[in-house]
This record gives structure tokens, sequence and C-alpha cells, in this order.
């Protein structure tokens, strides 16, 4: 296995009215490639400031992170942009859609910008449906985005993170604002796709979403507080033992 994120000293000042935010201080940690990695801890402790740097939405203030062996600051920003575009996939909330346009052409618009592939428009608008098909909204393929549900705008951003078949898929709490039931349907598509191969680095307040993760890492103040690794398992019985050990732990943390 290679590391596809590393991450050294990384740390983020916002400076507002002169007055120093250390948001981030001095964080630490790898990635291995088809980790799903979930990020855990108190609001405000760093959660979306730690995403946005690692993909490199936003600048980080000192220390180094890599991508597949790349220092991102050295890239010059076209060569980010284009690394962001092709090698990355965003599951963010603040990440609206494009209202003017259908569902169907929000999922495309960046296979549109990507030279990454031969494709013709053709052949991205198919992707673009099959990945609909395989998320089950291709009925809302040409409804405008203000016309279909959370939950389904939720399966959208995935099929549209995934249109350039990105290395890796950065989700700031994916099921954030859904109900139970389209928040089981968003992850358990999410850990197909994991498991198809992709790399997650997920935000997520919910330790039942954590425990379906490979890792979890505890935020606590711009810091990583601990680091949990899960088990693999085979059955219903071990998956709950495992979420009741994942639990322990978080508490143990202040969860
Ligand atoms: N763009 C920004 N400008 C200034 N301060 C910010 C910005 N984004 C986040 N912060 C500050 O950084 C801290 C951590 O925020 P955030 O990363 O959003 O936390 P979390 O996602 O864990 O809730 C907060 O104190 C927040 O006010
Ligand atoms: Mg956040």
């Amino acid at each position: 296995m290679s590391k596809i994120i590393e991450v050294k000293d990384l740390c983020k000042t916002y400076v507002i009215n002169k007055r120093q935010n250390n948001v981030l201080k001095n964080v630490n940690f790898s990635i291995e490639e088809g980790e799903m990695v979930a990020i855990m801890g108190p609001s405000g402790s760093g959660k979306s400031t730690l995403l946005y740097t690692v993909s490199g939405m936003d600048n980080a203030t000192c220390g180094d992170i890599k991508f597949n062996g790349k220092n991102i600051a050295k890239l010059k920003e076209k060569k980010l942009a284009e690394l962001r575009l092709n090698e990355m996939g965003f599951i963010f909330q603040q990440m609206y859609m494009m209202k003017n346009l259908t569902v169907l052409d929000n999922i495309v618009l960046p296979a549109m910008r990507s030279n990454k592939t031969k494709q013709s428009k053709k052949e991205k608008i198919k992707h673009g449906e099959d990945l609909m098909r395989k998320l089950g909204i291709i009925q809302i393929a040409d409804n405008d985005i203000n016309e279909v549900s959370g939950g389904q705008l939720q399966r959208a951003c995935i099929c549209r993170s995934m249109i350039n078949n990105p290395k890796i898929i950065f989700a700031d709490e994916p099921t954030g604002s859904l109900n139970r039931t389209s928040s089981k349907e968003v992850m358990d598509e999410l850990i197909k796709l994991n498991k198809e191969g992709t790399t997650i680095m997920m935000v997520t307040h919910d330790a039942k979403i954590a425990a379906k993760c490979s890792r979890v890492l505890y935020i606590v103040d711009g810091n990583i507080q601990g680091e949990y690794k899960l088990p693999n398992t085979s059955s219903e019985k071990e998956e709950m033992e495992r979420e009741r050990e994942l639990n322990n732990w978080l508490m143990e943390l202040g969860w």
C-alpha cells in the first residue's frame, strides 16, 4: 500500500482584525490508498479546516501536505486546480449546485471542465447518467436542483464528486442534514465506492457512521488527540461489538 496523503506539522492560522486564531496546530497524519478515514471531534475543533487545507482548497500556514508524494504547496495554482479537478472529489455542504442547471448538468460539469480523458461530450453525459443510475436517482436527471429532496441532492453530490474518477473523496458531514433513512443510503454508497477502491476522508458527528470506517482521527482544539483503528468484521455481531468499542474510546476522549 502507498500513502496517498501525507501531512507533516500542518498549521493553519486565520487572522481576523489583527487577532490570530491558530486553528490547526502541528497536525501529523497520513492516509493509505484505499482507506476510509473518519475525522471526529467537537464543533469548532478544526475538522472542516483540516479538510480544506489537506485538499488544497485553502492554503496551509505552515507544514507540508503531500498528495501521492507531491507537495501541493509547491504546485502552481493551475496545476493544483487540475489536481483537484481530476484526482479529488468533494462532498461539502457549503458547495451548492448551480441553480440554473439541471441535476445531470451539475454532475457532468466537472467532466466538461476536465481533459483527463479523451471522452467526448456525449460519453461524459453517459457517464453522468450511469452514475445517477447507480445511485438510484436517474429519474431526477432533468430536474432543477430545487426540485429534489435533500437525500437525492446529496446523492447527486456523490455522483458529481465521482465524475472524474478521483483517487480520493473529501466529504464534510455528508449525511449531516439527512434523515436516518437517507443518511444510511448515502453512507452505503460511500462505503461501496470505498470498496471499489476510492480513498475517503470524511468528517462526521455520527459514531455509527465512523464505525463503518477503517480508522478514526479525533481532533480537539486543532490537534489530533487520538487515533482508533477499526478491525475488519465479518458478522453483524462483530460489527456491533466494533461500534461499542469505538463508542467507549470516544467517551474516554470526552465525546
Ligand atoms: N474562513 C475562516 N476564516 C476565519 N476563521 C475561520 C474560517 N473557517 C473556520 N474558522 C475558524 O476556525 C475554527 C475551526 O473551524 P472549523 O474548521 O469549521 O471547525 P469544525 O469543522 O471542527 O466545526 C473556528 O474557530 C472557526 O471560527
Ligand atoms: Mg465543520
